[in-house]
C-alpha cells in the first residue's frame, strides 16, 4: 500500500523529495507548498499540484505523511502545525535547532500519535557504509579511532545557510550527518568529552568549517571535519584499528584496507628521508600486511521512506529514533558550548 505524501518547500531538497516520490513503491506525491509563488508555479509546470496555502495542504484529509524541506529555521513550527493537523512528519535536518526545541516537537507527536522522524538519508551513503562493514565484520579489529571528513573549497554557500537566524552554519548542515554516522558506527558508545573548533573563512557569522573530536569513555576516538576551504580533500575517511587501516579517500571510490599480519619484522632496512634516517617509519611489505579493497556496499536511499511508511503501518520500528536525534543534538550543543570555553566539553546526558 502506497501512502500519501505532500511536501513542504520546494527548493533544492524539496525537489529531491519530489523525485522520489515519484518513482516510489512506498509513497505517492500529493503535492507541495512553498512560500514562494514561482516555485509553486515550477512546480505546476512539473506537472506537480502546488497547495495555494499551507492550511489548504494540511486540510487535504487524504495527506497521511508530510516531509517538511524548509530552512532549518522553520522546522519547528512547521513540524507542530502538520503533527497538529494529523501528518505524519519527515523533517529534513537538522531535526531542529536545540534539545529544547526537538522535546517539544516530540511532546506533540506522542499527544496526537503522530509518528516523527528526521531524514538522516546519510545513513545509506556508500562510503559510510563501508565503514560500518569494517566494523561489522570485525575486518581489522578493533577500532579506535575514525576520522570522518568531507571538505569542498566554494565556502559556504550565500543563501540562508550563512545566516544565524535561519540556524546556518556547517555543523547543523553536514555536520549532523556526520555526527549522526559517527555514533551509529560506535554503536552509540557513551562519550566522555566533545571538543570543537569552528572554523570562520569566508563567513564571521556562522561556522563555515569545524573540527569536532569525540572521545569515547572506552577511549575511542572519533573526529569529525567539515571544511569549505579546502582545495586539495582530505580522505572522507580513515580508520585505525588493532589489526590495521582503512581509507577511503573520496566518497567515489572504493575503500582500501591494509591489514597487518604479522606484527614482527625480523630484519627492517632503515629508509633515508630527506636529511636522516628511520627504521621506526620504514614503510611495510607484502610479508607483513595484505592490501585489498572492498566491494562497493548495496544501498538503496529509498529504503527510509519504506521503512517510515511500515512504521506508520505499525509494521516496522522506525530507523530514526527520537533517542538518536536527541543525542546528535546534544553533541551539536555540546559542540558549540566547547566552542565558546575553548575546551573540551560533557555531553548532556552521557
Ligand atoms: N538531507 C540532505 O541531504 C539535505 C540536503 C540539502 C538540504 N537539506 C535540508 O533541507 C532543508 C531545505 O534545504 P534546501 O537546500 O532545499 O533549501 P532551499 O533554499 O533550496 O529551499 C527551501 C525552500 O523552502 C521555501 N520556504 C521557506 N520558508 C518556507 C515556509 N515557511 N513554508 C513553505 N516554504 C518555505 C523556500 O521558498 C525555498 O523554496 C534544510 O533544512 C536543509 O538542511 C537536506
Amino acid at each position: 500500500m502506497k501512502h500519501n505524501l505532500a511536501v513542504i518547500g520546494y527548493g533544492g531538497m524539496g525537489g529531491w523529495h519530489t523525485q522520489w516520490a515519484q518513482k516510489s513503491d512506498a509513497v505517492t506525491l500529493a503535492g507541495i507548498y512553498d512560500i514562494k509563488e514561482e516555485r509553486r508555479a515550477l512546480a505546476r509546470e512539473r506537472g506537480i499540484r502546488a497547495y495555494e496555502t499551507l492550511e489548504e495542504l494540511l486540510g487535504d484529509k487524504s495527506v497521511e505523511l508530510v516531509t517538511v524541506a524548509v530552512p532549518n529555521d522553520c522546522h519547528r513550527e512547521l513540524a507542530i502545525k502538520a503533527l497538529r493537523a494529523g501528518k505524519h512528519v519527515i523533517s529534513e535536518k537538522p531535526v531542529m535547532l536545540s534539545v529544547k526545541d526537538l522535546e517539544d516537537v516530540i511532546e506533540v507527536a506522542r499527544e496526537t500519535g503522530k509518528l516523527f522522524t528526521v531524514h538522516q538519508n546519510r545513513r545509506w551513503d556508500v562510503d559510510y557504509l563501508a565503514v560500518q562493514r569494517i566494523f561489522d565484520e570485525d575486518t581489522i579489529g578493533h577500532v579506535f579511532n575514525v576520522e570522518s571528513r568531507i571538505h569542498g573549497s566554494r565556502g559556504i554557500p550565500s543563501d540562508w545557510r550563512g545566516e544565524k537566524a535561519h540556524g546556518g552554519g556547517m555543523l547543523y548542515d553536514w555536520g549532523v550527518h556526520l555526527i549522526d554516522q559517527m555514533m551509529r558506527l560506535y554503536r552509540d558508545k557513551k562519550i566522555k568529552t566533545a571538543y570543537c573548533e569552528f572554523d570562520h573563512i569566508t563567513n564571521q557569522e556562522v561556522d563555515d568549517g569545524f573540527k569536532l573530536t569525540l572521545t569515547m569513555e572506552t577511549g575511542e576516538r572519533g573526529y569529525v571535519e567539515v571544511g569549505t576551504y579546502n582545495f586539495i580533500a582530505m580522505p572522507r575517511f580513515y580508520v585505525q584499528a588493532m589489526k590495521g587501516t582503512a581509507v577511503i579517500p573520496d566518497w567515489r571510490e572504493r575503500c582500501k584496507v591494509v591489514k597487518c599480519k604479522a606484527w614482527h619484522e625480523s630484519d627492517v632496512v632503515p629508509v633515508q628521508t630527506a636529511a636522516g634516517l628511520t627504521k621506526t617509519m620504514a614503510p611495510r611489505d607484502e610479508v607483513t600486511t595484505d592490501t585489498f579493497e572492498l566491494d562497493r556496499p548495496q544501498s538503496d536511499v529509498h529504503d527510509f521512506y519504506r521503512n517510515f511508511c511500515a512504521a506508520m503501518e505499525g509494521k516496522a520500528e522506525q530507523t530514526v529514533t527520537h533517542e538518536q536525534m536527541i543525542r546528535v543534538l546534544r553533541i551539536i550543543e555540546a559542540a558549540f558550548r566547547s566552542v565558546e570555553t575553548g575546551a573540551p566539553v560533557k555531553v548532556e546526558g552521557e
